[in-house]
């Protein structure tokens, strides 16, 4: 069965083509037109994934897209009784989704007719739990989405089991930890979309002084077992003219509308960044206590679905699951001890690398990794594998003390990193001390300059010290 997913008329359009269960190619269409998160429809995405797996548009079985028009049908109706310009904007999009078997037909030249596929929407969300759950190694975990906006929801959280997904909740429109952090993103001059990973690198050079404000901004609480948080929506501006996006166009870069009302000016001290102004160390502060807020969020959300699964692993999915930095402290703030990202790759521990095949797998991305290295003569430098093998020293140890290599983990001192200032600062010493030699026999013999020995006059002064004096009659 060949499966065909098109991420369309959304940032980073991309394509997928999974065969008989297997992944076999997936590719942002940005790969192909060098336009940064291009939107509009990837056809270049898709002509490569079928040239992959070698097939014609009429061998593809069906075909997904990851946007459900009829899912919160309730909620986009009021919504878009109530922005009807947003309503307008997101009705064209809609329209261009529906045309999608027209558009793919088209990517080739032929008849839509021809395609058999049969086309399947799937609920933004659930596509983004999909894209780590299904390719994660996992037979049981939690599972959760964050991002902007998809759907009219901004996160989704369940339970993964076999080949099963089961959805326990959702934040919908207008609530998003995503547009909060957008919003602050453009509040502090970064308007580009895209740009929030700046601020996630500028947060690390202030203190997180404001961090009470964003508590305001948004409310969560870590004890309530309700796993969702609200926005103040006085600071925001989306939920009352919608959030304004451009992504219907394949060779530009999607834009996103201000997300920020002036109210938040007012909350946070002072008037938004311009672009072009000096960064200044409010700014940083601002952006860590932006980076703090979310990681509290995010983080409690984790903890709260760690105790209502009780899983030790975890699929994140989203652009909020993108932010690294709070990625980095899941293992640490919660209880989860396996971690799948997206499909963008594994966090591999020490453990997984033992495993020749996890090892194998690993340094097969690694262009022309020398295979001779394995974890134990590479990764990990062991002792028998060092010069002293041949040296009467081993044999001595293993008399003094049998067992001594295996009962030292000895990986913390000679990884490759640490073995290297081993092996060079005991070069380094080496030299030195042969410089030393060299230049006091140079001194002592071709110049005969009397030089001052310093342990044979701490000798000789205290064996005076210590001597009782003669007294001579
Ligand atoms: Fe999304």
């Amino acid at each position: 069965m060949n499966i065909l997913g098109i991420n369309a008329y959304h940032g980073n359009a991309s394509a997928a083509i999974l065969c008989d269960g297997q992944l076999i190619a997936a590719v942002e269409e940005e790969r192909f037109n060098r336009v940064k998160y291009a939107a509009g429809f990837p056809s270049a995405a898709i002509r490569y994934c079928l040239k992959e797996a070698g097939l014609t548009p009429s061998e593809i079985h069906h075909v997904a897209v990851p946007r459900n028009p009829y899912a919160r049908l309730a909620t986009k109706l009021w919504y878009a009784l109530r922005m009807p310009s947003f309503a307008r904007e997101r009705a064209k999009v809609l329209v261009k989704f529906t045309g999608i078997p027209e558009a793919l037909a088209g990517v080739f030249d032929w008849d839509p007719k021809k395609l058999l596929a049969k086309f399947h929407r799937v609920e933004h969300h659930q596509a983004h739990l999909a894209s780590s759950y299904f390719v994660s190694p996992f037979e049981n975990a939690a599972l959760l989405s964050a991002d902007g906006l998809g759907d009219f929801a901004s996160s989704m959280w369940g339970t993964g089991t076999g080949n099963r997904m089961r959805i326990d909740g959702c934040v919908a429109f207008p609530h998003s930890l995503g547009l909060f952090y957008s919003a602050v993103t453009q509040y502090l001059g970064f308007l580009k979309f895209g740009d929030e990973y700046k601020i996630m690198g500028l947060a690390a050079y202030g203190e997180p002084t404001q961090l009470d404000a964003m508590r305001e901004i948004v409310s969560f609480d870590p004890r309530s077992r309700a796993n969702g948080f609200r926005l103040a929506l006085e600071y925001f501006t989306h939920h009352r003219s919608g959030p304004e996006m451009s992504w219907a166009e394949a060779d530009k870069t999607p834009t996103l509308g201000k997300l920020f009302s002036e109210e938040m000016g007012k909350k946070l001290g002072a008037p938004a960044r311009a672009p072009e102004a000096a960064l200044e160390q409010r700014h940083r502060d601002l952006a860590s206590a932006l980076q703090a807020r979310l990681e509290e969020v995010y983080l409690g959300m984790l903890r709260k679905l760690a105790a209502q699964t009780h899983s030790k692993s975890v699929c994140l999915a989203g652009g909020v699951a993108f932010n690294c930095v709070a990625n980095g402290k899941i293992f640490d703030a919660t209880p989860f001890e396996d971690c799948l990202l997206y499909t963008s790759g594994r966090l591999l521990t020490r453990q997984d690398l033992k495993i020749p095949e996890i090892f194998a797998q690993a340094t097969g991305l690694v262009p022309a990794y020398p295979q001779a290295y394995n974890y134990s003569s590479y990764a990990h430098v062991r002792i028998a594998r060092l010069p002293m093998q041949g040296l009467g020293l081993r044999k001595v140890l293993e008399w003094a003390y049998p067992g001594w290599d295996e009962a030292f983990d000895w990986s913390l001192l000679l990884e490759r990193e640490s073995f290297f200032v081993l092996v060079s600062s005991a070069t380094a010493t080496l030299l030195f001390l042969l410089l030393r030699a060299y230049l006091g026999w140079y001194a002592d013999q071709r110049l005969k300059i009397p030089r001052f020995h310093f342990r044979e006059h701490l000798i000789r002064a205290a064996a005076t010290f210590f001597s009782t004096p003669e007294i001579e009659r």
